[in-house]
């Protein structure tokens, strides 16, 4: 699409932040490694270009850079942070040291009229977060703004349309920097707000009907957003030439399997495949402890299941997202992969060779997967369900997992939730759940001296998972769970509350 933002990444923590930002304002935007050609640039005709912040020092040897040529490429430029500095740096300005971090709130003195903080109060709130700062901007560059501590906040050199700012327009905590992004893209660089889910939607569709009409698709999904999202919208546009294939793990929550096939068949309307290999997965996960362990297996079993099992097929369609997309690109280069995200297992690879893999939220971010999802229908309920890792209760039941040991997990899970509910909590955390502890402990149940098994309840809140923090759930909350569990779950005698943040935990037990 051309007219979209580039955003060249530094490898800042915000870069995500950043295409949100811009998009919210409806336009698109991608993210490219800093290193990306400066002859792909052009032919992407970007309407601009945001160089993202970064944790290295423009002063260092061998500091990440851009194509000196991108600057006299007539495309709008706007630098945050790193990149304003590098910006001064490339074109002939001076960037140093500072004696100490500036970190947190700042306020900007504004200087002189700017076309980038047009409308932004003087004394507005920013976020700053630089070691260097900018002691003298490239010859061109006039000063709009300082900080508090007379820093250099933000510059630009109009007749050239390259901006920069020091602080994070992209964190909420730059009261204004939505202001500041919005103009950057509309009175510098004439972007056009095409950018909406209701366009994404029609646009998907008639894309996949082009691509898949008459063909048999299929699609595997678990009951949570981003799968049921896309089984609907496959369905939508190319009706029963769809099949969603439902792998019941054995690792789900009480009864899911019964409500997931209900939601999506009789709720949904949608056309289901349901593949019960719970015995199969407990099988291969017999004896097994060790978490890595666990997760491996279960990966492999259903590699097994879903993958090799599929037939008949023409095209498979997959709920990748943005960011996994990103993640299989990292800046450092591609030997930093972190992960192989799933999606890319080898028998996908080969579908991928083959033409006939389909990702249609490849460029969506969650929160826009949920803007898809509520204009397609699918229902609340679903769309706030709480995220479930892939290896499921495996993960929750710590040690050997035992269909018995399941068993009592999702027994005492279960009220958990029907709990949260009721007292308004479930929507309020990120993600709640039970944990069997693999200890016993000594209580007295009547008059018997009892020795049982230990659930810890976890509740967290969080805005992405990558980071959180305990919910502060009422005792009130935590005492009927804790009672209903003693009373109802025979095996356990014992239950207690997870204070632990991420990090140092993680919200996962295992
Ligand atoms: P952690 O435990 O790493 O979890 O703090 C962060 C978020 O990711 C979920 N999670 C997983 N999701 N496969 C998944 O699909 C996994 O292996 C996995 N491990 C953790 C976790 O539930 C939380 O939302």
């Amino acid at each position: 699409m051309n007219g979209k933002i580039l955003i060249l990444d530094f490898g800042s923590q915000y870069t995500q932040l950043i295409a949100r930002r811009v998009r919210e304002l409806g336009v698109f935007s991608e993210i490219r490694p800093y290193r990306y050609e400066l002859k792909k640039i052009l032919a992407e005709e970007p309407a601009g270009i945001i160089l993202s912040g970064g944790p290295a020092s423009t002063t260092a040897p061998g500091a990440p850079r851009v194509d000196k040529r991108l600057f006299a490429a007539g495309i709008p430029i706007l630098g945050i942070c790193y990149g304003m500095q590098l910006l001064a740096r490339m074109l002939g300005g001076r960037v140093v040291r500072s004696a100490q971090r500036e970190y947190g709130m700042s306020r900007l003195r504004l200087q002189a009229a700017s076309t980038l903080l047009e409308g932004v109060s003087d004394g507005s709130t920013v976020w700053m977060s630089h070691g260097d700062s900018v002691a003298a901007l490239a010859p061109g560059f006039a000063i709009t703004a300082r900080s508090d501590d007379g820093a250099i906040a933000a510059a630009e050199d109009r007749a050239r349309r390259l901006f920069a700012v020091q602080f994070h327009p992209e964190v909420v905590h730059s009261r204004e920097g939505k202001k500041v992004l919005a103009n950057f893209l509309f009175a510098v660089c004439g972007a056009r707000r095409t950018w909406s889910m209701k366009n994404f939607v029609a646009e998907e569709t008639a894309q996949l009907r082009e691509r898949c009409r008459g063909k048999r698709v299929v699609l595997g999904v678990s009951g949570g957003v981003d799968s049921t999202t896309l089984a609907v919208l496959a369905q939508k546009a190319l009706g029963n030439g769809v099949t969603s294939i439902f792998v019941n793990n054995g690792l789900l929550r009480l009864d899911e399997e019964t409500e997931v096939l209900h939601s999506l068949r009789r709720r949904l309307g949608l056309k289901v495949s349901y593949v019960d290999a719970s015995r199969r997965f407990l099988a291969a996960l017999k004896g097994v402890t060790a978490p890595e362990r666990k997760r491996k297996i279960i990966g492999r079993t259903f590699i097994d299941v879903f993958y090799r099992g599929l037939k008949d097929f023409d095209f498979l369609v997959q709920g990748t997202l943005y960011p996994d997309v990103i993640e299989s690109n990292p800046v450092q280069g591609p030997s930093q992969t972190i992960k192989t995200h799933h999606n890319r297992v080898r028998e996908v690879q080969r579908l991928e060779r083959q033409g006939r893999i389909i990702e249609p939220f490849r460029f969506l971010f969650k929160d826009e997967v949920r803007q898809v999802a509520r204009l397609l229908g699918v229902p609340a309920d679903i769309l706030q369900r709480h995220p479930f890792p892939g290896p499921g209760l495996a993960v929750r039941v710590l040690g050997a997992v035992t269909a018995a040991k399941l068993a009592v997990l999702k027994q005492a899970d279960a009220i958990f939730i029907s709990e949260l509910k009721r007292s308004g909590w479930y929507d309020k955390v990120w993600q709640a759940f039970a944990v069997l502890l693999p200890v016993r402990s000594v209580g007295v149940m009547g008059d018997e001296r009892a020795y049982g098994q230990v659930v810890a309840l976890r509740a967290v809140t969080s805005s992405d998972g990558m980071t959180a923090d305990r919910a502060d759930l009422p005792p009130q909350v935590l005492d009927a769970a804790a009672n209903r569990i003693i009373r109802q779950v025979r095996q356990v005698n014992r239950v207690v509350y997870d204070v632990t943040s991420k990090p140092p935990a993680t919200i996962e037990w295992e």
